[in-house]
């Protein structure tokens, strides 16, 4: 009888652990990664395609989907694509940076098994080994919101994506010839958006480029800022909007004005000489070509940029990827308990230009940090290889990794002494932008931060000897990758990892390890499941 009970009791469940589990559907890709010719400004060049596309195909989701992507590499060296702003909760054995999971080698495939949970907006991924970014591999993802929780804006007649990048011609060629921009893997008038006069659109803008802001505007209409990195934001009209490096932003842009066509114009920000690009907003029906040139925006100006970016609110209201109101979440009332403060810098480093972060220049390792975290192999990393506050000292290389609690609330503090804007990325976390200004930060420039109603997002920009302040909850357990997404200054130090750490090692914290996770370096031929 006894143990007719515990049969009873286990089938029962497991009955509710399939119901839980069936509840969050599974979206299934398979994705080839190949080179192949792509003729970005008319000139050909070797692209990195995904199933034969520049730029990748789009991922569309809605809130807690399981993506299930399996990529397998052509290409004739290793592959790594990452999520850039997925949080992969408990998971960041998924992240695909080279501090957490193993190359895919030539030839081979692997399977990504992630969920976007409690997540809405929009992000994109990317190649993240050496400059694979530069030659193709990324693409967009949109995670809608479950049908039923209230999205703050009436459903658009369409939803468009711009993924906006300066693009570094191969030096291959002896034209001379600059470099331009790319909206969508093309160059000027490559693109056309079809509109239907009277009516809204969605366009989520996402700089996947490597080394420039750029600012992006419609010829004769403004934009409604909507959304930030998975954070709805209060309805401002900008008529251009700045977005730096990795950073996505949604707008909604009625089709207002006589049927026409008109210019979408992206150009280079804070640059000499400002390079442009354009696309064609179409009406249908439309009685003319484009006319006169495309919209001037904004070139080197800081000052305009800063007081965008300090525009840019969180609606208290609206909801999230949950139905309840984004603003209960008073992160302005929850005190830090730690304060870090990071400083980029450009040492020379055995003669040689790196980057660093306070002095330590990231030198990565030859097994992924959190394959020797798990499986305890001494000599990877230290933690504490990093400092909390900028030492002032000369750079040094460092396979750098900070330690961190779980469920701790900390404040970062980037500091940027240097006079080139740069652009920040947590990996697994999203985090409040409480604040930005010119000059040195101390203490007291905490009175001047928004403690109410800035946005959560997982990317931001510090201007030229400058400093901006964020607030972020360490949720998620994993190693964590926080980088330059300049990506020289990434690929040559600017970035280490955070190991956000739980002494319980339950899976309600953590994941345990895939079974299916690529192993290599010191890791090699290591049992991925206890025998
Ligand atoms: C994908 O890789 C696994 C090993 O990781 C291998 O067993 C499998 O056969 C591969 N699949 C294909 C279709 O090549
Ligand atoms: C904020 O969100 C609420 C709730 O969806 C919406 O009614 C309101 O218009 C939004 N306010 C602004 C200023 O965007």
């Amino acid at each position: 009888m006894g143990d007719n009970r515990v049969l009873c009791f286990l089938l029962f469940v497991f009955f509710l652990v399939s119901q839980v589990i069936s509840e969050d559907p599974y979206r299934f890709f398979t994705w080839t990664v190949t080179y192949g010719d792509i003729y970005p400004l008319g000139i050909k060049q070797q692209g990195i395609l995904i199933n034969g596309q520049f730029p990748g195909p789009h991922i569309d989701a809605v809130t807690n989907d399981n993506l299930i992507i399996s990529v397998y590499n052509y290409l004739d060296e290793p592959f790594l694509i990452s999520w850039n702003g997925i949080q992969q909760r408990r998971n960041s054995w998924q992240d695909g940076v080279h501090g957490t999971n193993c190359p895919i080698p030539p030839t081979k495939n692997f399977t990504y098994i992630l969920q976007v949970k409690d997540q809405i907006g929009t992000f994109f991924y990317f190649p993240s080994l050496g400059f694979h970014k530069a030659a193709g591999g990324f693409g967009s993802v949109r995670i809608y919101s479950r049908p039923g929780i209230p999205v703050p804006f009436p459903p658009p007649a369409g939803d468009y994506i711009i993924l906006g990048l300066k693009y570094i011609l191969d030096s291959g060629h002896n034209l001379p010839f600059p470099d331009g921009l790319l909206i969508n893997g093309r160059g000027w008038n490559g693109n056309t958006f079809t509109v239907d006069q009277g009516k809204t659109y969605r366009f989520r803008i996402s700089n996947v480029g490597l080394t420039t802001s750029i600012n992006f505007r419609i010829q004769g209409h403004t934009m409604k800022l909507v959304e930030v990195e998975g954070s709805h934001t209060l309805q401002n009209t900008y008529s251009s909007l700045d977005v730096h490096l990795g950073q996505s932003y949604s707008v909604l842009v009625t089709a207002d004005q006589p049927a026409h066509d008109y210019y979408i114009a992206v150009s280079t920000r804070f640059t000499t000489p400002v390079l442009t690009s354009a696309a064609i907003l179409h009406y249908r029906y439309s009685t003319g070509t484009v006319f006169g040139p495309p919209p001037s925006g904004p070139t080197i100006q800081i000052d305009s940029s800063l007081n965008q970016a300090r525009s840019i609110r969180w609606n208290l209201t609206a909801s999230g990827p949950r139905p309840n109101p984004q603003g209960s979440y008073h992160y302005g009332l929850i005190k830090p308990t730690r304060t870090i403060r990071l400083a980029n810098n450009a040492p020379v480093i055995n003669g040689k230009q790196r980057y660093a972060v306070n002095s330590v220049s990231f030198s990565p390792a030859d097994t992924p940090l959190k394959l020797a975290d798990y499986f305890k192999i001494p000599g990877v990393f230290y933690l504490g290889s990093i400092p909390d506050y900028p030492t002032g000292g000369g750079g040094y290389l460092q396979t750098s990794v900070m330690a961190a609690d779980f469920r701790s609330y900390v404040e970062i503090v980037f500091e940027n002494w240097e006079d080139t804007v740069q652009s920040w990325h947590i990996d697994g976390h999203s985090f409040f932008v409480m604040g930005m200004d010119g000059g040195q930060w101390s203490p007291a420039s905490r009175l001047r931060y928004n403690l109410r109603d800035t946005v959560a997002r997982c990317t931001t920009q510090v201007y030229p000897k400058s400093w901006t302040a964020i607030y972020m909850a360490l949720d998620n357990v994993g190693m964590w990758n926080i980088r330059s997404e300049n990506w020289a200054r990434q690929f040559l130090g600017q970035q280490f990892y955070l190991r956000v750490y739980s002494p319980a090692n339950s899976w309600r914290d953590e994941y345990p390890i895939p079974k299916n996770a690529l192993l290599c370096g010191w890791a090699s031929g290591r049992h991925t499941r206890p025998l």
